[in-house]
């Protein structure tokens, strides 16, 4: 299992565990991470979720191997696919999620900590959503939620050209609370983490979705959005060449569309 799980000290911690695939995520890890979340939320005694990679690597988004074989479906089938369920896992989960950004952060990888509260990156951390390479279209909020954090212009940087960012220029357009050396990120977020345990929980829980609940109805209509023209461009041509060359250690060549 690529995904490692643990309990301790009020703190529930997913762990990505795939580096020799750069931690890229399949289907049955989306479901082990959703039944994580789900099993944290629904456990009083956690108080709050940590999120962590591998060193160097927090994960390269989804495999693009198994995406291939066996994408997300199309209309309302897409809302029942794992990467869905995990998505709405975390968007549903009411205890403070924290982010400990191991390394590279691609695509899902960086999508995710949209939805995370607090996020600490490594000082070898790259971001990236190259959607729009791939022949894809932003997921899950983030076309609405990235231009908020940075403004049209720098979104556009970002979702439009793909560019990788730094983990200083995270924290400065709003995605990262703070840059911690690599040896140290995991711990700083435990931490960040376990100070919830000093906290009344009901209080938590309620300020939390305070501060999600203005934007909550608009997220959801926007990701299935998003969803149906993300799940109709994998089947496009310009995706299957986009992963076609990935595979084959190329250059994409976008020039006959
Ligand atoms: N899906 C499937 N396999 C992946 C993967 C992904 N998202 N990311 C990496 N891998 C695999 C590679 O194919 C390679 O497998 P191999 O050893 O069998 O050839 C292995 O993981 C190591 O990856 P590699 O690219 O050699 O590592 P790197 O250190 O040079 O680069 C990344 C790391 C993360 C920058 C690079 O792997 C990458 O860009 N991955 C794709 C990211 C992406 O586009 N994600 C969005 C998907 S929607």
């Amino acid at each position: 299992m690529s995904i490692k799980t643990a309990t301790l000290n009020g703190v529930a911690t997913i762990e990505i565990a795939r580096p020799e695939k750069k931690n890229a995520l399949t289907v049955a890890m989306y479901q082990a991470m959703t039944d994580a979340l789900r099993a944290a939320t629904a456990d009083a005694a956690v108080r709050a979720v940590l999120i962590t990679g591998q060193p160097g690597v927090f994960t390269s988004g989804n495999d693009i191997e198994d995406f291939m074989k066996r994408a997300p479906g199309q209309g309302s089938e897409a809302m029942d696919s794992p990467v869905f369920q995990f998505m709405r896992a975390l968007l549903d989960c009411d205890k403070p999620v924290v982010a400990a950004v191991t390394g590279a952060a691609i695509g899902i990888g960086t999508t995710m900590l949209l939805h995370c509260d607090f996020v600490y990156v490594s000082d070898e951390a790259r971001l990236a959503m190259p959607f729009v390479s791939l022949g894809l279209v932003p997921e899950f909020a983030s076309s609405l939620l990235v231009p908020q954090l940075m403004g049209h212009r720098r979104a556009a940087e970002k979702l439009l050209l793909g560019d990788p960012f730094t983990p200083e220029q995270a924290v400065d357009c709003g995605i990262a609370n703070a840059v911690l050396p690599a040896g140290e990120v995991v711990n700083h977020a435990r931490r960040v983490a376990e100070r919830f345990n000093g906290l009344p929980p009901g209080a938590v829980r309620e300020s939390k979705q305070l501060l999600r609940a203005p934007q909550r109805e608009l997220m959801l209509t926007i990701i299935a959005t998003e969803g149906a023209i993300f799940a109709r461009r994998l089947r496009s041509p310009e995706a299957t060449e986009a992963f076609q060359a990935f595979f084959q250690k190329r250059k994409p060549d976008f020039s006959k569309f």
